[in-house]
């Protein structure tokens, strides 16, 4: 089937989202409204990633951005995209953790990276496709790119769901709560509490342990407690989170923001994903962030790491 439209505005840059599912189209929502880059939306789905471009590309009269949002079943429309978002794989239902995808999404993951690389091949690639850590070094092996411009989106979320709950328990703006969550994106994620602020003011000078500890589970549980109220995964938080990267990126804004970086020694930790604070810029990952951390943040970051490292053993010869 063919795309629903294409620009034919080579001057703007472009992103392909491989996944026109809810994460993905959300994205291709937030980043169309943003009006600096083509969006192509691909899925082997036929009629979904068109409908959906179509759909968004509609709202551009109104919200006042170009339509410049394809749909397509193939690859080709896909070519020379700057930035290619992996959202593709199964979501996870009721009960599930990420990990169960495991096997089944390092399938789907190596398949469309394959066939996104080959028309892209100097494009950055972000991963949002769960079990997110080991989906990294899935796309990384497939695709043969450097570290760099191979990484995860896991800490903005993460981290958006802390400052959340913290703005509603401290009845502070969101804005002005500054949190950061290490680790892997699974339930031994760390919120590092020594590093979240409000406005300036450390967390805990503001609200009792009892209630951090309480935010901190809830944090780390955050996504299984969206996947009990909708039978699915959330997608508008994630999709919004990958706009971010996209921009930081395609605008080289050399944001600090929590990735999922390939880590070669950063925080002792060697030749695995991890979400980490990172610098990042039109040439992908800039720069890795060390933070000091308490001895109890280091033990359960090491937790953290294991638990990924598990998950990486069950992968294929691919990674
Ligand atoms: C979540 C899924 C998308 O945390 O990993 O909601």
């Amino acid at each position: 089937m063919r795309s629903s439209r294409s620009s034919g505005r080579e001057l703007r840059r472009k992103v392909t989202i491989v996944g026109a599912g809810n994460t993905g189209a959300t994205c291709a929502e937030v980043l169309a409204q943003r009006d600096y880059a083509d969006v192509v939306l691909t899925d082997i789905k036929e009629g979904l990633p068109q409908g959906k471009a179509l759909d968004i590309s509609q709202m551009a009269p109104i919200l006042g951005f170009e339509p410049t949002v394809s749909g397509t079943n193939s690859y080709e429309e896909t070519a020379g995209s700057d930035v290619v978002v992996v959202t593709a794989g199964l979501p996870r239902q009721p009960g599930m953790s990420r990990d169960d995808l495991v096997t089944t999404n390092e399938k789907i993951v190596g398949s469309v990276v394959e066939q996104a690389v080959a028309q892209s091949p100097d494009a950055i690639i972000i991963v949002l496709s769960n079990p997110l850590d080991a989906m990294c070094h899935v796309a990384k092996s497939v695709s043969g790119f450097p570290k760099k411009r191979v990484f995860g989106q896991a800490g903005i979320l993460d981290t958006a769901r802390f400052r959340t709950f913290i703005a509603w328990e401290t009845r502070s703006s969101a804005k002005d709560v500054q949190a950061l969550v290490l680790g892997g994106h699974g339930d031994q994620m760390v919120p590092v509490v020594s590093a979240t602020t409000v406005g300036g003011v450390p967390l805990t000078r503001l609200v009792s342990q009892d209630r951090i500890d309480s935010m901190v589970e809830r944090t780390a549980k955050g996504g299984g407690e969206v996947v009990e109220l909708l039978g699915t995964s959330a997608w508008y938080a994630p999709g919004a989170a990958v706009a971010q990267m996209v921009d930081a990126v395609l605008l080289d804004e050399h944001r600090v923001l929590p990735c999922t970086a390939y880590l070669d020694g950063e925080y002792g930790i060697e030749g695995l994903y991890m979400g980490v604070p990172v610098r990042l810029g039109a040439d992908g990952i800039e720069h890795v962030l060390e933070l000091e951390l308490s001895d109890d943040e280091k033990r359960a970051l090491e937790a953290s790491a294991a638990a990924v490292r598990e998950v990486v053993g069950v992968l294929g010869s691919a990674a």
